[in-house]
């Protein structure tokens, strides 16, 4: 009995000296505090050299059916540790990134139930990520999650780049607005033809959400490691600037299954008076684990073109090879259909591409369209599955790793699920061991169209772990994986490298459907590339599609700004995406792509402003040599590159691919020069950039 109430006196004393506490990042500037508010919450607050970044803001959950796991809270424990540790990542940005941090972890206890829950704090010079983890304990073994109450009260009506929460797609062209304004635009952004799929939530918007304050503080919002965990989107109240989580549900509207023993991904706060310091930040990687491959050795980066292009120009060109759309997979006879005399990926041609990579250098040909149940791609209705293993009559799986092999190519093996999840994952072996069997170490997988049979959503848990589990499996067999319509990326290429790149945002086939605005580019890197590379599929130099045919789409850049993005855009995976016809035209603006790497020692963000403009350069992975690329938005702009990224004392020939005195991107985007200029460490250099333009340069 005495034991008893001395513990509960020295818990009570414990409980008043932790009922508040501190946190400054490594530098000092970031402040973070957390306390237990009245109801026992505990909330947090941010500030960046003294201005508020996040203002008291709640944590917590409810759990089903409805146990409040967001109050009634004491702190039992908190400890502190840091770290500042320098990594290398298999692929990146830079060849080495510093993990300095402070991390405070407090452990909450629930008074009348006795349940646990832990958060863990982790204080960057660039921002704050916290998770919550849920320690195994005796009440609780395993739950489902209503709803997660985290909070992010901002401090004013800030400038938002936004795309409205969706539980399917990330797909939507990007809004620049105030916070107050998200409600008048969203439903006609949503009405989007090309973009929602699924009943969405009603004021929301997704991640990674960049922000500007009035006070001139950019703050990114996002998460790091989304593992065996659903999708976080924002719920905005748009009267008292609070956002919250919205986490994606299944249809019974469950919003996550948990197990003690287990953590969430991290929820992350990127911020900086500097625009560039937001695209420097390696706060999302460096919350990642560590590489969980103990043989990295296959992981290459990969330069490519494709047969892929031709069937978005409106040329003709089609993944089917035959127009019978009666066919069934494992039934249909193929070789007694009738061919569409259309058909892409036929050996002859997949063999012309092949040519057009060896002579310039490419790794690799995408070919889309090789395999049986192109047909009838857009029945989703139809649990209708394409073979992994089946390739089309006119496509000589075995003469064309033979050909490609004798010429150091690479095919990229091409899944599109059309999200026929489970029929995929039971050919998922099958698929990769035939892939291994014919030289393949790459595959883009595709998820168009809603799950079935299932009901899930793409940004669901259960979709969560199903891309995962291609990218662990496909690990197995040294693929590496590009993964199309799959949840926004959240740094797990760190820990698992084969996940190369993915897409998860508009890319450039939205430029066939006229789909994208000239600012896009200069926000992706502040929204979707926050969690790691996207395969945007740059390069088009025929902009205008209407020579081919019926597409009378028009591209919304010049043709320099489609070079520069090959700096702009990181991934360790390019592809160069126009027609070799066009290339041949343009050779020497092609040979910019031919020569620019994608993997890199160091990166310099030499100037941004999200929707403005970027411009960036980096040095090649252990190669003396450096890329450039700037981009503007709809305005015409002089871009300042400076050079003092360059060794000292050093000469360098720097061939400078820049837009033409009138090149414009709807009335010239074809108008270009290229010039070659001595640079040196103290060069500056002032470039003018037409109407969404770009510069590039290369310096040797
Ligand atoms: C959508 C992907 O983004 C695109 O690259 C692909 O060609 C089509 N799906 C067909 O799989
Ligand atoms: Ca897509």
């Amino acid at each position: 009995m005495i034991k008893r109430s001395l513990f509960i006196v020295i818990s009570l004393l414990l409980a008043t000296v932790l009922h508040a506490q501190e946190l400054k990042s490594p530098d000092g500037n970031l402040f973070l505090n957390i306390k237990l508010d009245n109801n026992g919450t505990l909330l947090y607050s941010l500030d960046y050299k003294g201005k508020s970044v996040v203002k008291e803001s709640k944590t917590g959950f409810i759990i089903n059916p409805s146990i409040t796991f967001n109050n009634d809270f004491a702190i039992s424990n908190i400890s502190y540790d840091s770290a500042d540790q320098v990594w290398s990542p298999v692929l990146g940005q830079q060849k080495e990134i510093r993990d300095n941090h402070k991390e405070m972890l407090v452990m909450l206890s629930q008074a009348s139930t006795g349940r646990k829950l832990n958060i863990r704090f982790r204080l960057f010079n660039d921002g704050l990520g916290f998770r919550y983890e849920f320690p195994v304990q005796e009440n609780l073994r395993h739950f489902t999650i209503k709803e997660e109450t985290t909070e992010f009260r901002l401090t004013g009506d800030h400038k938002a780049f936004w795309i409205p929460a969706d539980y399917d797609t990330n797909e939507f062209p990007i809004t620049t607005s105030h916070l107050s304004e998200v409600a008048g635009l969203i439903d006609d952004v949503r009405k989007e033809p090309l973009a929602a799929k699924s009943p969405t939530p009603n004021l929301a918007i997704q991640t990674p959400l960049m922000l500007k304050s009035q006070d001139g503080l950019y703050i990114n919002i996002h998460e790091a490691a989304l593992v065996d965990f659903p999708t976080m989107a924002l719920n905005l109240d748009d009267k008292n600037f609070i956002l919250s989580s919205h986490l994606t549900p299944d249809k019974n509207g469950n919003k996550g299954y948990i197990q003690t023993g287990t953590v969430t991904p991290w929820r992350t706060i990127i911020v900086s008076d500097d625009a560039r310091d937001i695209l420097a930040s390696n706060l999302i990687l460096n919350l990642n684990d560590p590489c969980k491959l103990s043989d990295t050795s296959w992981i290459k980066p990969v330069k490519y073109i494709g047969v892929w292009w031709e069937y978005f120009t409106g040329g003709g060109s089609t993944w089917a090879y035959s127009n019978n759309q009666d066919v069934i997979i494992g039934k249909t006879d193929y070789s007694k259909l009738e061919p569409n005399g259309h058909h892409g990926a036929n050996t002859a041609h997949v063999k012309e591409y092949i040519d057009f990579a060896a002579q310039n250098g490419f790794d690799a040909v995408l070919v889309e369209g090789w395999n049986e149940g192109w047909e009838d791609n857009f029945a989703y209705s139809k649990d209708h599955i394409y073979s992994f293993t089946k390739a089309y009559p006119d496509f000589d799986v075995q003469e064309l790793h033979r050909y490609a092999a004798s010429k150091g190519i690479k095919i990229i093996m091409h899944h599109e699920t059309t999200s026929s999840v489970v029929s995929y994952e039971c050919q998922m072996d099958d698929a990769f061991r035939f892939m291994s069997d014919n030289g393949y170490n790459s595959v883009k997988t595709g998820y168009v169209g809603p799950i079935i049979p299932r009901s899930e959503y793409h940004d669901g848990q259960w979709m969560v772990n199903h891309y995962l589990h291609v990218v662990k499996t496909a690990a197995k067999y040294k693929i590496m994986v590009d993964s199309h319509e799959a949840a926004r990326p959240t740094g797990l290429c760190r820990t698992y490298p084969n996940w190369i790149a993915q897409e998860s945002a508009r890319g450039t086939e939205f430029e066939s459907f006229n789909g994208n605005k000239p600012d896009h580019t200069t926000i992706l890197p502040f929204t979707r590339l926050m969690g790691g590379p996207m395969d945007y599929t740059p390069g088009i130099f025929q902009g205008d599609l209407s020579v081919y045919g019926s597409n009378k789409a028009k591209l919304s850049t010049t043709l320099v700004k489609q070079l520069a993005l090959y700096v702009t855009m990181y991934s360790p995976l390019q592809m160069a995406a126009d027609l070799p016809e066009n290339y041949k035209r343009f050779s020497d603006a092609f040979q910019f792509i031919k020569d620019v790497a994608v993997d890199w020692d160091n990166t310099y963000i030499l100037e941004a402003e999200p929707g403005d403009y970027i411009t960036i350069a980096r040095k090649a992975k252990g190669k003396n040599e450096w890329y450039v690329g700037g981009i503007t938005d709809e305005n015409s702009r002089e871009a300042t590159i400076n050079f003092s990224f360059l060794p000292k004392g050093k000469k360098y020939t720097a061939t400078i691919y820049a837009d033409g005195k009138d090149a414009h991107w709807i009335k010239n985007p074809q108008n270009y020069t290229i010039r070659k200029i001595t640079a040196t460490n103290r060069t500056i250099l002032k470039q003018k950039l037409a109407p969404s333009g770009g510069v590039a340069i290369s310096v040797k």
